[in-house]
């Protein structure tokens, strides 16, 4: 997979060469590149943004950076461009694993209120477009974003993780938040491992692990809950 950055602030995207992205290009299994995108300005100032057409509060990214950065960056139909941006599509797990599927990604990070809309609607005529939101907050710029994207998909590259079992039973895989986890000492500070998880018993294990994962889930976050598990939830509240 190749991944390019557009930026005003490409230092925000200096972990990205560090831990798992990091690993994932040493692997080979994913080019890296981030770009200053006031490298596509050509005025004295490096201006990349201007007042809103309309009237109204703060600044809008101006629409030339982007269309030669596009251009030169070879943006096509074998491309997704990523906007990140609140007014996005929620960024989960199953958007994280359609996008490991994805030959090439350009995030396009938006500062102040935003990118002019023809940026988004030009890039549609070349390429997938796709404009995602990390949450319902509004971040200072699309940066933070991208960062968090991209560690969520470079993991689900397939070779990427030495165990792929790892990924099974992760948080938001199945609909389930994970269980709890313990290692040692058994007992730390008065609090106790729970006795199933020492029993050797991998049939109790399961289950234990299984039952607290719809327990969290309900109490957490009830919204993750299909029909059939708030079911599961209510036999073992032991109320209908
Ligand atoms: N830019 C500003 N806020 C954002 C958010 N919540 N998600 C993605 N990009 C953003």
């Amino acid at each position: 997979m190749r991944i390019d950055v557009l930026s005003i602030f490409p230092d925000y995207l200096a972990p990205l060469e560090l831990s798992l992205p990091g690993k994932a290009r040493a692997k080979g299994l994913l080019e890296l590149h981030v770009h200053d995108l006031r490298r596509w300005t050509h005025d004295r100032h490096n201006t990349t943004d201007d007042t809103p057409y309309g009237g109204g509060a703060g600044m809008v990214m101006k629409p030339e950076p982007f269309g030669e950065a596009f251009d030169e960056l070879g943006v096509d139909a074998g491309t997704t461009v990523i906007f990140t941006t609140p007014s996005g599509e929620p960024f989960t797990q199953a958007l994280a694993h359609e996008l490991s599927t994805r030959e090439r990604l350009v995030f396009a990070c938006g500062r102040y209120e935003g990118i002019d809309q023809r940026v988004i609607d030009h890039a549609r005529e070349r390429a997938e477009v796709r404009e995602i939101s990390l949450g319902d907050y509004v971040l200072n710029g699309g940066e933070v974003a991208a960062l968090a994207i991209t560690e969520a998909v470079v993991r689900l590259i397939p070779g990427f993780m030495g165990n792929p079992d790892s990924l099974v039973e992760e948080s938001h895989e199945d609909g389930l938040l994970e269980y709890p986890v313990y290692t040692k000492p058994k007992e730390w500070r008065g609090h106790e491992v729970p006795d199933v998880l020492l029993s050797g018993d991998h049939g109790k294990i399961a289950a234990w692990r299984h039952d607290q994962r719809v327990r969290r889930t309900a109490e957490r976050r009830p919204d993750l809950l299909a029909a059939s598990v708030v079911g599961e939830w209510e036999i073992v509240r032991g109320t209908p």
